[in-house]
């Protein structure tokens, strides 16, 4: 079997990350990709590719002759082209926000606008297989989750299901490469900007991404985004309080529950992760530290490509799911 696909915003970072990974995905067929300003052009005239593929308008495709379709656009951009492509009986996999978030009013907060298709956000599925593996399967509609929230919800996640945390606010401090904006150019991502650089932005309470971190975990998420002068990859240090009878050891434990997964990895003791260990897969890898003297507090650090694991790679394993393939066809 063939699974037929359509690419809405090839020309973007995960658009085009999506197409590499594609093209090496035994079961896959690329039958139309869409650019905007470059519409009309060839792929290989954007980037450095010998794909001669064609780039169309989005007005022009014809969604009969896909199964599914990427959206890998802006948020609101999204949701009317989802909605299209749901009518036609094609399936979605969105890449943006507009799906993430079960409530319109969460979105309306969050994103500063009403949402455009409020009737779809019930049979949107949440695309993290670590947590949602069974609805995926049967779902018409992926919501793929934001790249930092893939690494902070899998560190959380199992500590939460096993009842360990004491505490319901959680502090996450989350480094990213420059290639998490988009490719769209803005004053924050120049060279000269980024380049030996550091910043933090948008901390505290404000980051869009908190919205799908605290509805998958049920925590408080304070979140300290910065921009770290490398082009992909994400590291989440995140502090959290443990109830008093729990030990290293049975921190660790909790993870079990992931151990069968092909793209999450807890290291060993007294090791931890680094975005080289990442960057280029798409595996979510975690470590836990112990507080010397400070019985009750763990450190998390958990690293992934934003592009990979946090955006086209995890997309594709939605989409192996999605068609009951190995879930690990063309991401290894
Ligand atoms: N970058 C990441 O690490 C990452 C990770 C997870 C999720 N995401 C999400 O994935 C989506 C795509 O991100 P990206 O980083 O690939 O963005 P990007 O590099 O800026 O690419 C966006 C794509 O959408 C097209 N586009 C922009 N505005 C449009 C409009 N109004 N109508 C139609 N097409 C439009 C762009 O075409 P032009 O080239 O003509 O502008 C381009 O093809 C976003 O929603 C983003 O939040 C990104």
């Amino acid at each position: 079997m063939m699974i037929r696909i359509g690419i809405y915003g090839a020309t973007g970072y995960t658009g085009f990350e999506l197409i590499k990974l594609l093209q090496r995905h035994p079961q896959a067929k690329i039958v139309f990709a869409t650019a905007r300003s470059a519409a009309g052009q060839k792929l290989s005239d954007i980037f450095p590719t010998t794909l001669d593929l064609p780039l169309t308008s989005a007005e022009e495709v014809d969604l009969s002759t896909v199964d599914l379709v990427f959206c890998c656009l802006p948020h609101g951009v999204t949701a009317p082209t989802a909605q299209k492509a749901l009518a036609a009986g094609v399936k979605v996999i969105d890449l943006s926000a507009d799906f993430r978030l079960h409530n319109p009013t969460d979105y309306e907060h969050w994103y500063g606008k009403a949402h455009a298709a409020p009737e779809l956000l019930a049979k949107a599925v949440y695309g993290l297989p670590e947590i949602h593996r069974k609805s995926i399967k049967k779902a018409q509609l992926i919501a793929n989750p934001g790249c930092y929230p893939t690494g902070i919800i899998l560190a959380l996640h199992p500590l939460v299901q096993a009842g360990l945390l004491a505490e319901t606010t959680v502090i996450a401090d989350s480094k990213s490469g420059v290639s998490g904006a988009g490719r769209s150019l803005s004053l924050k991502t120049h060279f000269s900007e980024t380049h030996e650089n550091f910043s933090a932005y948008n901390i505290g309470h404000s980051h869009r991404h908190i919205a799908e971190m605290e509805q998958e975990t049920g925590l408080k998420i304070i979140f300290s985004p910065h921009l770290l002068p490398v082009i992909r990859g994400i590291l989440s240090t995140i502090y959290i309080t443990t109830k008093p009878e729990v030990d290293l050891a049975t921190l660790r434990q909790a993870y079990n529950v992931f151990a069968e997964e092909p793209f999450f990895k807890l290291l060993p003791e007294g090791k931890l992760p680094e975005l080289r260990h990442v960057v280029e897969t798409n595996l979510c890898v975690l470590g836990i530290q112990a507080i010397a003297d400070t019985p009750n507090r763990f450190i998390l650090v958990v690293v992934e490509d934003n592009l990979i694991k946090g955006a086209s790679g995890q997309a594709v394993q939605n989409m192996n799911l999605l068609f009951d393939l190995d879930e690990r066809l063309g991401l290894l």
